[in-house]
């Protein structure tokens, strides 16, 4: 199924539906793409301004409508870049009949040409796929290249909450917040097994990882030093 259609990249984007946004198609060649600014006009889309939350690689979406759910007086952008999945989690957003989510279908590599500069408050990065065979490190959703992308759309008092069951990205993860200058706190390597961080939710791959018994990495990883 065709997501997207093109449009007129000097306009800034409002037209989504009630629960995709639909985004103008970027060149391939990311270094291109991240020349064209095709931002979103955030409070077109959910109608007013409130804290703005996202997530990347929102896979069927059952993290973010969870997320949505318990809190309205948030927005959330949940963005997937494999479409037939990206639509699974529409479908819950629709289900679910939430207006503080907005599904996007794009790769992380594209966010700096849609997403406003520091109109971000949080970014979740939810067991993003590892890529640690050796040449994929700058694929990887941690690497320093996209930390710095993501430092550009997050505010001052932005942040990164990220949880994976792999160790070695965790710690690659980990190496990188600090190349970049981001404020690591709350590690650990075993979420579960040192109970539950307030407010968090879980995924579902996180289900599927806990049920087999396996432990939870996570790191919140701030913009600014935090006292
Ligand atoms: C392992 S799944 C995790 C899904 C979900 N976050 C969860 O925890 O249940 C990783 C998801 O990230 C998506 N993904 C991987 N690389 C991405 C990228 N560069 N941009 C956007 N999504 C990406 C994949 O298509 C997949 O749906």
């Amino acid at each position: 199924m065709r997501m997207r259609r093109k449009k007129n990249l000097d306009t800034r984007i409002t037209s989504s539906s009630d629960f995709m946004i639909d985004l103008p198609i970027l060149p391939l060649d990311v270094r291109k793409a991240n020349q064209i600014r095709a931002y979103l006009d955030i409070e077109g889309i959910f109608g007013r301004r409130a804290p703005l939350h996202l997530e990347i690689g929102c896979g069927r979406g059952g993290f973010v409508v969870e997320m949505a759910r318990l809190h309205p007086e948030i927005d959330f952008l949940a963005v997937e870049k494999i479409s037939n999945v990206a639509v699974s989690a529409m479908e819950k957003v629709k289900d679910a009949g939430l207006s503080n989510v907005r599904i996007m279908i794009t790769g992380a590599e594209y966010l700096s040409s849609y997403i406003p500069p520091h109109s971000i408050d949080r970014i979740y990065l939810n067991f993003s796929t590892p890529m640690m065979k050796r040449g994929y490190e700058v694929s990887r959703l941690t690497s320093p290249r996209l930390l710095t992308m993501y430092r550009g759309l997050l505010g001052e008092q932005g942040s990164i909450f990220q949880k994976t069951d792999d160790e070695p990205f965790f710690d690659f993860s980990l190496e990188s917040y600090r190349e970049v200058g981001y404020t690591l706190l709350n590690v650990t390597r075993d979420l579960h097994g040192e109970g539950t961080v307030e407010g968090d939710v879980m995924t579902e791959y996180e289900r599927k990882f806990v049920s087999m018994g396996l432990p939870i990495y996570r790191v919140e990883a701030y913009v600014d030093t935090i006292d």
